[in-house]
Order: C-alpha cells, then structure tokens, then sequence
C-alpha cells in the first residue's frame, strides 16, 4: 500500500493556532518561535491543505487598533489569495485574556458577558467577509472549579440569552453562517458547561433558531470524557447537527493531548472515520491538534501532514472493510440490516403487537451475532494485514 498524498479535493483543514502552536503548557515556556500567519497559510497550501479557521486573536493581536487591525486583515487576504486557501471556519477567543477568567457568556460578571458578545459580533463580521460557512464556538472558559461559583441554571440561561442574540445578529446582517458549539469536559476549567456532544445537542434544541446552531465536537474531547466518539458523532448526524468536526488524537480520559488525527485512540479513529463516511459528512476535514513541544518547526509540518495522511490511510481502510465480501456476510449474520427494518409492520399498532405471535424465547436465544469475528475483520484491516 503506497501513502497517500492529500489534495484540496479532500477538503482538510487546519486551525491557525494548530499549527502556529509555540509549545506553551502550564508547566513549561514556548519551545518554537512565534509563527507568522502567512507563513502557515504558504505551509498548509505546500502540504494539500483546502482550508483554514482562526480564532480572531490568532490573526490580530487583542487590543490592536483599527489601523493596525486593517493592515493585518489586508494581508491575510493577500495570503490567502497567493495560496488558494479558504476560510472554512471562524472563532472567538473568550479564554485567554485575564478578563475571561470566569467565562465569556457565562461570567457572573454582567459587563464581561457583554464584552464577549460584542467580542463576538465583531469577528463574526469579518468570518462572513472573508467567506466562513461555520462560526465554532468553544466555551473554554464557560465553567468552575467549585459548585457555589457557578449557579449553573443562571449560567445556561446567560449561554441561551448568548446564542439567542447572536443568531439574531447573523439573520439580521442576512449572514450565510451556522454556528457550531464544541463541547469539551473540563480543561482549562475544572468543569466546563456543555461537557459531551449529548448536552450541546440539548442545550441547542432550546435555542430561537436551533435549526442554524449544530455541534462542532472533538474526537479527543469526548475521548476524555470516556466516552465513545464514534456514537456521540452518529448521534451528532441522526439530529441533523454535525456541522463541522475536530479530529485529533488522545489516549483515554487524561489531559486533552491534542495528538496528530491517527495517534492516541487508532481504533477509535478507524470508526470515527467509518462513521462520519456513512452518514454523509461533507463539511471541511478540520484539525485541531498541538505539536508536542520537543518538535521544532521541521516536526511541526510532520505532524501537520501525518494528520492528513492518517485521515487517508484509515479513510482507505473503512472503504475496502465497508466493500469485502467476508465482512458484508459477517454483517448479514450479526443482522445490521434487520436492524434497519422498522419493528412495527406498517400499519400495525400495540394492540395488534400484544396479540401478534411472537417468536418462542428458545428459538430467539439461538443467535448467535458473530460480533467478535466481524470485529476482527475489521482489525484486520486496520492492522494492515488484510486488503
Ligand atoms: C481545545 C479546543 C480548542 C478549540 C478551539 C476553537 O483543544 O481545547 O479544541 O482548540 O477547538 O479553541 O475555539
Ligand atoms: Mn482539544
Ligand atoms: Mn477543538
């Protein structure tokens, strides 16, 4: 099997502050040199990339003036059209300014709440300006370390209030824009609000205008949580509401390890990949990963490219499993496809079920599903010792 080569047909895509990632942690100063945003723009677009997505402060420094600010979005544009790259995506940074200590839209501190609103709205008029289709919104810093410092009822009402406006902003500026809010369990909070995919996906449906609000969840985050990425994504398209996806690497509930995609959980990986080919995702292929800090900038495009390489080796795989004759028998005998035919005939009601005759509970107990031989197929090829 040759590596496969990225193209922008593939559609991937690449944070700003993924690849510009210096090596800051909490325990530890940058490794790397600041990155220059054009230089990033030039190396995604050398290595196949499509698209980029940024956090208003990647690109113009908090606190810069208007001049400089316009100067800097100009030359971004230049960027971007010498490189061919598309904003996919936008964000807001409401978590590394000292001001957002307690949170942006949900901050006890009213007039903290309004500035991150406001924060917001402005850089979602420049998102729209330069083409985004997906705003993601990652609450951070939306959360508390100990249980009388955050009334969380108030808290999601002021998220809900939060949303409400700004999808308020977004129809009346006549915006092509969704939002996709990005759920994460704790870090850099002790508790964040809107932990997993299932609680986003709840919050949302109480909004005004749920139907232009999806979820935009990280492989690595759920992982975290302990929990299965793969359902919360399957679950994530059932309602209609994957509109973007973060995929990286982690290795079980630990600290968000923010791997290359393929590293950490590979098996997770492989049916993340399998799900998100079945349900029909076509947003960008986005990235959110971290270099690690023994990496020099050499390292960092290694990594940038091994996420993209990965996504193809295992988007292969899933295709040649998803085709072999072995594993659709494997299917039939484990009954996938029975699964999908309704339970109830048409027509048929309770009353005609509690008098239906039912199958004998010996006969039922006789299937055997052959799970553990369809899941070794699947092994198999991720293994690389099939296909
Ligand atoms: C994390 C988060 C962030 C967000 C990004 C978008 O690693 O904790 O994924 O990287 O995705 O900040 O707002
Ligand atoms: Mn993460
Ligand atoms: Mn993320």
């Amino acid at each position: 099997m040759s590596i496969p080569t990225p193209t922008p047909e593939d559609k991937f895509s690449f944070g700003l502050w993924t690849v510009a990632y210096a090596g800051r942690d909490p325990f530890g100063e940058p490794t790397r040199e600041p990155m220059d945003p054009i230089y990033a723009l030039e190396n995604l677009a050398r290595l196949g990339a499509y698209g980029v997505n940024f956090h208003d402060d990647d690109l113009i420094p908090f606190g810069s003036d208007d001049s400089d600010r316009a100067k800097i979005i100009e030359r971004w544009k230049q960027g971007l059209s010498d490189t061919g790259l598309v904003v996919t995506t936008a964000t807001t940074n409401l978590f590394s300014h000292p001001l957002f200590k307690d949170g942006g839209f949900t901050s006890n501190d009213r007039d903290v709440r309004r500035f991150a609103i406001r924060k917001v709205m402005r850089n979602i008029d420049l998102a729209a300006e330069l083409g985004a289709k997906v705003y993601v919104c990652w609450g951070g810093r939306e959360g508390a370390e100990s249980g009388a410092a955050k009334d969380v009822t108030s808290a999601l009402d002021r998220y809900r209030e939060a949303f409400n406006l700004l999808g308020e902003f977004v129809h009346d500026r006549g915006y092509d824009l969704k939002f996709a809010i990005e759920p994460k369990p704790n870090e850099p909070r002790g508790d964040i609000l809107l932990p997993t995919i299932g609680h986003a996906l709840a919050f949302i449906d109480t909004l005004d205008r749920s139907e232009n609000v999806g979820v935009n969840p990280e492989i690595g985050h759920e992982e975290m949580a302990g929990l299965n990425a793969a359902h919360g994504y399957a679950q994530a398209l059932w309602h209609g509401k994957l509109f973007h996806i973060d995929l990286n690497g982690q290795s079980g509930p630990r600290y968000d390890q923010d791997f290359r995609f393929g590293a950490g959980n590979a098996r997770g990986a492989f049916w993340l990949v399998d799900t998100i080919l079945a349900g029909g995702y076509d947003g960008p292929v986005h990235f959110d990963f971290k270099t690690p800090r023994t990496e020099d900038d050499k390292g960092v495009w290694a990594a940038a490219a091994g996420n993209m390489t990965n996504y193809l080796i295992l988007r292969d795989k899933v295709k040649a499993f998803r085709a072999d004759p072995e594993v659709q028998a494997a299917l039939e005998v484990a009954k996938l496809p029975e699964l999908a035919t309704p339970t109830l005939n048409e027509g048929e009601t309770w009353a005609d079920l509690e008098k239906a005759e039912l199958r004998d509970p010996e006969a039922l107990t006789e299937w055997a599903p052959g799970f553990e031989h369809l899941d070794q197929l699947a092994l198999e090829y991720l293994y690389g010792v099939r296909g």
